[in-house]
């Protein structure tokens, strides 16, 4: 994605067209980024050798979980509806792994049904419900315990999974005694320990916290475990200053701690394949001009990408057409949704808009689409997907007839 001659493209589509093909607010994605993130990303890890199951909460479009599929991932799914999904797009059970606190009956036992590779339990109450479900089936099946390592991710607050007043996993105490107590269990095989601290990670100190935990549970347990799933978490950059995750800094913290506790890792990662494949074009509806700064109002608000209104988020925003105007002060670009939080951002400095120019707001392919909504009945926008010169509906614009 980048400029040509001061115009924006997407592979080898210029984004211009797109909006006038198929309106605005649009999300579009770009194949060969996805591939790049996935390529990227087993490279980095290949001496771990690990599943990588992709975080399906991140981006459900059954299209892209078809790339990802294609790529040799699995997936981590949370519902009945994202394992449904996953299925759906192909990827094989046994590369499936089922997390979430409150898994129904119900889901467990499709999950059951289907022969996912893990279900990872995150409390006593849900252990019971899986062995009685088993036992109703006369299966014996592989679970994993998500622990809860009570490890700062340095994150986003809201965002932030592994801490002990966070909801997620057991204590040291319950896992201990969940270990002791299905050591014989004919229906249960607790193969798996499972982690996840937070997303969004930037630096590699919070998994270092998380291993060492890890480390000090499994050899107070005595247990021997089949995998290790660690999660995902794996920050990128969204703004030129943001920092990154150092990829070669984590992977020798899981080799380390490897040799001690030989077993096959499993990721979960969602925003580092999909977060920066995707973009979100959106057209100036109003331009208004304050004593303190311009208002930028756009087509596209907080129900088309919540992440700004909900978590202070900051997603860059360029236009799509360059242009040799002097750069006018304070952009402050804002939805037309009726809260003072329905703003994406506020820029120093921009280039001179007018009414209808088309701007982009930059890597939205993670936790965009997912996380819209009809909030002021406005329809949830389409999904397009670039392959080189050939573009692609991934799914139609919301019609009101659809929900009014
Ligand atoms: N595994 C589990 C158990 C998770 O809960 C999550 C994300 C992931 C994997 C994937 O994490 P990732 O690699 O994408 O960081 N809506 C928020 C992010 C919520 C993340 C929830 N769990 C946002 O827009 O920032």
């Amino acid at each position: 994605m980048k400029y040509k001659k001061g115009k924006f493209f997407i592979e080898n589509i210029r984004v211009d067209r797109l909006a006038k093909l198929f309106s605005t607010p649009l999300y579009v994605y770009s194949k060969k980024k996805i591939e790049e993130n996935i390529d990227r990303f087993k490279k980095e890890f290949i001496s771990v050798d690990p599943l990588i199951c992709f975080s399906v909460k991140s981006n459900s479009n059954t299209e892209i979980l078809k790339i990802i599929k294609k790529k040799g991932l699995g997936a981590d799914v949370v519902s009945y509806g994202e394992l449904l999904k996953a299925l759906k797009a192909g990827i094989k059970p046994k590369k499936i792994v089922f997390s979430g606190v409150g898994k129904t009956k119900k889901e467990l036992e499709f999950a059951i049904e289907k022969n996912i590779l893990l279900i990872n339990a995150e409390s006593i109450n849900e252990i019971v419900e899986i062995e009685k479900i088993a036992k109703a089936k006369n299966k014996t099946i592989k679970i994993g315990i998500r622990l809860n390592p009570d490890t700062d991710a340095k994150t986003l607050n809201k965002i932030s999974t592994g801490r002990k007043e966070n909801k997620f996993g057991v204590n040291t105490n319950q896992f201990l005694k969940i270990l002791r107590d299905y050591k014989d269990s004919k229906y249960l095989k607790i193969s798996c320990l499972s982690v996840h601290i937070g997303s969004q990670i930037t630096s590699h100190k919070p998994y270092e916290k998380m291993l060492n935990v890890l480390d000090k549970n499994i050899y107070k347990s005595k247990h021997s475990f089949e995998f290790m799933d660690l999660g995902g978490g794996m920050g990128i950059r969204y703004n030129n200053n943001d920092k990154v995750l150092s990829y070669p800094k984590y992977k020798n913290l899981i080799l380390k701690f490897l040799k001690k506790n030989k077993s096959k890792i499993i990721f979960e990662p969602g925003r580092s394949i999909i977060g920066s494949a995707g973009i979100m074009l959106s057209k100036v509806t109003y331009l208004k001009k304050m004593s303190k700064q311009n208002f930028v109002i756009l087509d596209a608000a907080m129900n088309d990408l919540m992440r700004p209104a909900l978590y202070g988020a900051k997603h860059d925003i360029i236009p799509s057409k360059k242009n040799s105007t002097k750069l006018e002060k304070k952009h402050e670009f804002v939805g037309p949704i009726c809260e003072t939080t329905d703003k994406f951002l506020t820029k120093p400095n921009f280039q001179r808009l007018s009414q209808n120019d088309i701007l982009i707001i930059r890597d939205v392919g993670a936790y965009g689409i997912v996380l819209s909504s009809n909030y002021n009945l406005r329809p949830i926008p389409a999904e397009i997907l670039v392959n080189g010169n050939k573009i692609k509906v991934i799914k139609k614009r919301q019609k009101f007839k659809d929900f009014i």
